[in-house]
Order: C-alpha cells, then sequence, then structure tokens
C-alpha cells in the first residue's frame, strides 16, 4: 500500500520529516496503483532518489546497479508529466538495442495500461513501412535505437519530433559512445532544446563534454552507487584454464551446475553461433541470440528462452545490457568482455531485483589482463570456481566429436548464406538431431 499512500502519508508523516514521506510525495494513485498491480509494493533505491526530482520537472542522471528499476525511475515521471498535459508524441527513449526497446515499451505499457498509454518501437530490422504505420498513428512515447529513429525522420513523411517534451537516453553511456555519434547528433539536432532529459545507466561516461553535447539544464544527479558497483546478491567466480580446453570445461560447468538457467556470453557473432550448436550436439536445449540473426529470429530466440522452453541463451553483447529476464541463474563469460564496463552489465543479467545469482569469467592464458582490469573497475578479487581437472579431461573426446559436427553445421549455415533464396535457419533448431550421432547424447559424468 506504501505506493497508494504515498500523498497520505507524506502529509501524516510531514511532522517526523522521514525521508519516506518527501519521497512518496506526488505519484498519483492511478500510477500508484498500476506499480502495485505489477507487485512492486514501494520504490526502490534509485526509484527513491529519481522519482521526487523529475516529478519537481529537473533534468536526472541516474546511476544505479543493474536490476535495480531504473526503468520505473524515469517511466513515472513521464507518465505522470503526460497525465498532467496530455499530448501525442510526448517522450522519445534512446536504447542500444532492438531487444531493450520492446521490454521499455512493456514496461511503459503495463505502468500506463489504465491511463491508456500508447508507445511505438521503432528498431531496425523490421519492415519500415508497419512502423510508419505506428507512427501516423502518433504514439505518446517513441522508443528507438538511433539509426532506424533517422530513417523514419528522414524518410516518413509528417513524422517529426519537434514537439516532444522528454528525451530518455537508457543505458546512456552506450548511446554517448562513439559507435552512435553521427546518429544521436543527428536526434538532437530536430528535437526541441526546451525539453527535459534523462540518462540512465548503471555505469556512466564521467566524459563531461559527452555529457554537454546532450544540454542537459542543470540536471541533478541521482547516484546510488558511488562506484561501479556489482550486485551483493551477485556471486562471482572466475576459471583460470588453457585457451584449447575452454569447451571441455563449459560443458563441465553446465553439468555442474544443471538444473540452472544460463546465459553464456561470446564475443563474435560466430562463437555464439558455433558454441550454441556444440552444446545442442550434446543434448543442451541451448539457443543463439546474436546480430547476425534477422530480428524474427532474435525475438523468437529471447522469447523460447524468456518461456523457459530453452534452458541456455547464448549471446554476444546483444544481450548484455538491459535485457530483464528474472529467471536467469547464472551468467558464464566464455570470452572475457573486452571493455571491462561491459563485464558489469553482463553479470547483472542474473541477480535482478533482490534475487540471488551466479557468475562465471572464463579466463585464459590469453586474457589475464583483461581480466585484471575486471577486478580493478568493481573493486574486488573475484574467487576461483572449483574445478576437477580429470573429470574435465573425461569430457575431451565427446566434446571434440561435438566440435567436429558443430564444424559442418556451420559450414552448410554458411552455404545456406551464400545462396539467399534459400530461408536459413539462423537458430538452426532442426540440428538438434545431429546430438544422437555424438555417443551418449548429454553428459553426466559417471555415478551422478
Ligand atoms: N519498485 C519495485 N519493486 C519491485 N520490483 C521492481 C520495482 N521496480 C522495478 N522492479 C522490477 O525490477 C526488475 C529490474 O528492473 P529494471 O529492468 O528497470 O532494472 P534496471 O535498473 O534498468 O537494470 P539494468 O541496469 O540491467 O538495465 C524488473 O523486473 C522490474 O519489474
Ligand atoms: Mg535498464
Amino acid at each position: 500500500m506504501l505506493w497508494a499512500e504515498c500523498g497520505i502519508q507524506s502529509l501524516l508523516l510531514i511532522e517526523r520529516l522521514t525521508l519516506v514521506c518527501f519521497v512518496f510525495q506526488g505519484v498519483t494513485e492511478v500510477l500508484c496503483e498500476a506499480c502495485e498491480q505489477l507487485g512492486w509494493k514501494e520504490p526502490t533505491k534509485i526509484q527513491k532518489e529519481a522519482l521526487p526530482v523529475g516529478l519537481e520537472g529537473r533534468d536526472i542522471i541516474g546511476l544505479a546497479e543493474t536490476g535495480s528499476g531504473k526503468t520505473g525511475a524515469f517511466a513515472i515521471p513521464i507518465l505522470q508529466a503526460l497525465l498532467e498535459n496530455p499530448q501525442r508524441l510526448f517522450a522519445l527513449v534512446l536504447t542500444p538495442t532492438r531487444e531493450l526497446a520492446f521490454q521499455i515499451s512493456e514496461q511503459f505499457e503495463a505502468l500506463g495500461s489504465s491511463i491508456g498509454v500508447k508507445s511505438a518501437v521503432i528498431v531496425g530490422g523490421i519492415d519500415m513501412m508497419s512502423q510508419s504505420l505506428a507512427l501516423a498513428k502518433k504514439p505518446h512515447i517513441v522508443i528507438a535505437t538511433p539509426g532506424r529513429l533517422i530513417d523514419h525522420l528522414e524518410n516518413t513523411k509528417g513524422f517529426n519530433l519537434r514537439a516532444i517534451k522528454y528525451l530518455v537516453m537508457d543505458e546512456a553511456d552506450r548511446i554517448l559512445n562513439m559507435d552512435f555519434e553521427t546518429e544521436v547528433d543527428k536526434i538532437l539536432k530536430v528535437i526541441p532544446r526546451d525539453r527535459k532529459t534523462y540518462l540512465f545507466s548503471a555505469t556512466m561516461t564521467k566524459k563531461v563534454q559527452k555529457l554537454q553535447r546532450v544540454a542537459l539544464k542543470d540536471p541533478v544527479k541521482c547516484a546510488v552507487s558511488t562506484k561501479y558497483q556489482t550486485v551483493e546478491k551477485l556471486q562471482q567466480y572466475y576459471v583460470f584454464i588453457p585457451s584449447k580446453f575452454k569447451d571441455c570445461y563449459l560443458v563441465y560447468i553446465l553439468n555442474e551446475l544443471a538444473g540452472n538457467s544460463f546465459i553464456i556470453f561470446c564475443s563474435t557473432c560466430n562463437n555464439t553461433q558455433r558454441t550454441a550448436l556444440l552444446l545442442r550436439n550434446l543434448g543442451f536445449t541451448a539457443i543463439p541470440l546474436h546480430g547476425q540473426m534477422n530480428q524474427h529470429k532474435r525475438l523468437g530466440a529471447l522469447n523460447k528462452f524468456k518461456a523457459k522452453n530453452r534452458s541456455i541463451l547464448l549471446a554476444t553483447d546483444v544481450a548484455s545490457r538491459g535485457l530483464d529476464i528474472p529467471h536467469v541463474d547464472v551468467v558464464i563469460n566464455f570470452d572475457i568482455p573486452t571493455h571491462s564496463k561491459d563485464y558489469i552489465h553482463r553479470v547483472g543479467r542474473t541477480a535482478r531485483a533482490g534475487r540471488s545469482g551466479k557468475s562465471v569469467t572464463f579466463v585464459t592464458q590469453y586474457d589475464v589482463e583483461l581480466f585484471q582490469r575486471i577486478e580493478h573497475l568493481i573493486g574486488k578479487k573475484l574467487p576461483a570456481f572449483q574445478t576437477e581437472e580429470d573429470e574435465v579431461m573425461v569430457l575431451a573426446e565427446r566434446v571434440t566429436e561435438a566440435q567436429r559436427f558443430a564444424r559442418m553445421q556451420l559450414r552448410e549455415l554458411g552455404d545456406k548464406r551464400k545462396r539467399p533464396h534459400e530461408e536459413v535457419e539462423d537458430d538452426s533448431e532442426q540440428s538438434l538431431g545431429i546430438r544422437n550421432k555424438v555417443s551418449g547424447g548429454r553428459m553426466r559424468r559417471k555415478g551422478r
């Protein structure tokens, strides 16, 4: 009831001047009810910090750990402002990845369901025409990846963002990174300077120049953590292993932690696909998600994993930021991230919203320096994940066989891609059958 009582409580408690009475002040009843319906009993720390500032109409730089409810922290003040001054094309939210855009849209629609909020997702890999139609209906909130938004701003007749009141950059440090520089500059030129701006992330750029580009007006920094923190309930480990035995160790760890749900990060699309095939050949229910898959397959893969039809999601950094899948128990960095900040986001796919989780980072003879940088960034030394070398090596023969099949399957996929008229099965679900050829299927150690 705390959300709903916020206004009333603040009046009753005003004498005591508790922090609580002020932070709850101001969120309207209908939005409080929406929060309650989502099972949110009280605001999270970042929401307590950011909501009053947002409701006051100030710009925000919001910095808080992964899974701490930053989406709600920026969505609630926007929805409340929208309620007070209803207007179409009211807010623009920029995100670095397509899947995250869909997720943010779902959150806006869930929080705004009783007030009839309409949002449109404008991302690459999807037919422009259907998006143009969605934009023609003038949604309240546009959630977009920068490149596709530019396409529409330049080519879709009648669409502009000249009246928007709010700009949000979720994963702001990523959006303000060089990769998106041209697009973001173009977008900033065609939206009003007189607007509210929110930047949110679990890691923020310290470069003032980058922030100045966004033309924040006297922003309030709402920072729940002072340094780059990983979540308290996350148990983080590393394994130091020879590069050539990575696959064996992966299979060993998946067997050790059997029954859990995993996200495994790889550095390239090719290795993501290869590792998914390898694991499938050994009988694991694994599915890949990477940038070389078409958008339909990407969303399909994510949905299968979300629905628990697959227990292992193999992904590139396309899945490292923002995705909220509560049932993820373990994150494995099969390839170590080259940018240390990505580590924080990757491991943040587990242990969200107060839950616990595990992460294991593979460190080979080539990765020592990168690993030390990660430990330096998060300010702690990680313990080693205990492994039994003899037991790992028992797996070698079958893993080698599965690797051989995976290479063949990859070659077949490559050939199909060269013949574009044929439908390419990006996730190669049909190759499941091959596991019968790899003796034993899913591997368990003897005596288990
Ligand atoms: N007040 C609340 N009470 C309980 N759960 C909440 C509350 N606010 C948000 N959540 C839930 O917490 C989870 C994480 O929220 P969210 O995705 O916004 O985190 P985040 O801080 O943006 O993380 P990331 O840095 O990974 O993007 C979601 O499942 C969301 O529904
Ligand atoms: Mg987020």
